[in-house]
């Protein structure tokens, strides 16, 4: 037993060694040029760097992640974030890579939804439903960017002016959007909104995750954990149909780490509804504040990933959309797969489902939510 223990030290301080001497480097935050859009406005690229070599990179188009360094067991840094080289890669066709989505990420049944009393209608880009905000949504706008850096901790701020009626959305909403970066390793992402009219909200990130490195291949292999006892099944437009379903002896048992694949191929009717995981889960929590929602690692590099929010749900998507047809970064090609994202938000469709989490906002509220990406690595698969 002693030995036993003395052998992990051991282990964990040659990691952690390794990781250090490789890495080097002082924390660093920087300002840059990333390029001009198509209108000829500039827009920046903000790089927060640790001691640890963990980088984050962040474009004011759509406040969207382009860069996400992390070491793996040994050291060795790769970019988990699937993307592009440059601008013109974002303001193309492509599903979201890295963006900030809103006014309300995931879909609003019809494109409609009414509020005291009042019909909205909003821009449907998803058959009949609207996605993700609608056709230009947070993800395709410019935000203001500045940078802060104190206690060793630091931050890329991001904010946003959402006129009355844009997207078909009630009220001037004023939303910030906070990434900051610590030598815990951990990337903290802080949501804030105020209204000047009743409106709906569900601002989440979608970056899309490849623990092996983006562009190595699919996430299929990766071992995936969600803090869920539940999911809220949809009908064939991916809508949720209300019911709180019971994971319990189905595919989308995820309390114990899973190897992400291992039931895709099942004919079971929600798993080919979305060609795989496409599906919000709702997380067990007591209170509001910070809980698990997921858990993911690669095997081979050790490379791991948990999530922490407090929103009360998480949406795992599995690239099933992602079809080779999208160029990313060194001319990656991503095919199906080769990504996943861990959507922390309020259930989609909220604003139709009166049982739901509530997601209005009203003039003299505050919009508060907090997303932990702890970036970590365990021993490698032998
Ligand atoms: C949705 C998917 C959609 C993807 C990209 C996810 O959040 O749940 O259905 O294809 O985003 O738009």
């Amino acid at each position: 037993m002693h030995s036993k223990i003395l052998t992990l030290m051991v282990a964990v301080t040659v990691l952690a060694g390794c990781k250090k001497v490789e890495q080097g480097g002082v924390g660093a935050v920087t300002t840059q040029e990333f390029g001009k859009t198509e209108k000829g406005e500039v827009v920046n690229l903000y790089t927060l760097r640790n001691r640890n070599g963990v980088e984050i990179a962040i474009i004011n188009y759509g406040a969207r992640v382009v860069t996400l360094k992390t070491p793996d067991a040994r050291g060795r840094l790769a970019d988990i974030a699937l993307g592009f080289d440059s601008l013109k890669g974002y303001e193309g066709p492509n599903p979201y890579f890295g963006a900030i989505v809103g006014r309300y990420g995931n879909r609003i049944a019809k494109g409609k939804f009414t509020l005291d009393g009042k019909e909205y209608t909003l821009a449907k880009n998803n058959g009949e439903n609207s996605l993700h905000g609608g056709l230009v949504g947070f993800d395709r706008v410019i935000w203001s960017g500045k940078t802060e850096e104190s206690n060793g901790v630091q931050k890329a701020i991001f904010s946003y002016t959402s006129k009355d009626g844009e997207e078909g959305y009630p009220g001037t909403l004023n939303v910030t959007v906070t990434y900051s970066l610590g030598n815990n390793d951990d990337v903290q992402i802080d949501y804030h909104a105020t209204t000047d009219k009743a409106t709906v909200l569900n601002v989440t990130n979608h970056t899309y995750f490849n623990l092996a490195g983006q562009g190595n291949g699919d996430i299929l292999n990766q071992v995936m954990q969600l803090n869920a006892d539940r999911f809220t099944p949809v009908d064939a437009g991916l809508i949720p149909t209300g019911e709180l379903k019971d994971v319990t002896g189905t595919p989308f048992d995820f309390r114990k780490p899973t190897v992400i694949g291992s039931r895709i191929g099942d004919k079971d009717e929600q798993l080919t509804l979305g060609k795989g995981y496409d599906h919000n889960y709702v997380l067990n929590r007591s209170g509001s504040g910070l809980v698990m929602a997921a858990k993911a690692v690669d095997p081979p590099s050790g490379r791991a990933l948990e999530v922490w929010t407090t929103e009360p749900a998480v949406q795992f998507y599995t690239g099933n959309f992602l079809d080779g047809t999208v160029v990313g970064k060194n001319a990656n090609n991503y095919a199906q797969r080769t990504g996943f994202c861990l959507e922390t938000q309020h259930y989609p469709d909220s604003p139709n489902h009166p049982d739901f989490p509530t997601t209005v906002l009203k003039p003299g509220e505050e919009y508060k939510t907090t997303t932990v990406w702890k970036l970590r690595f365990v021993d490698p698969a032998k």
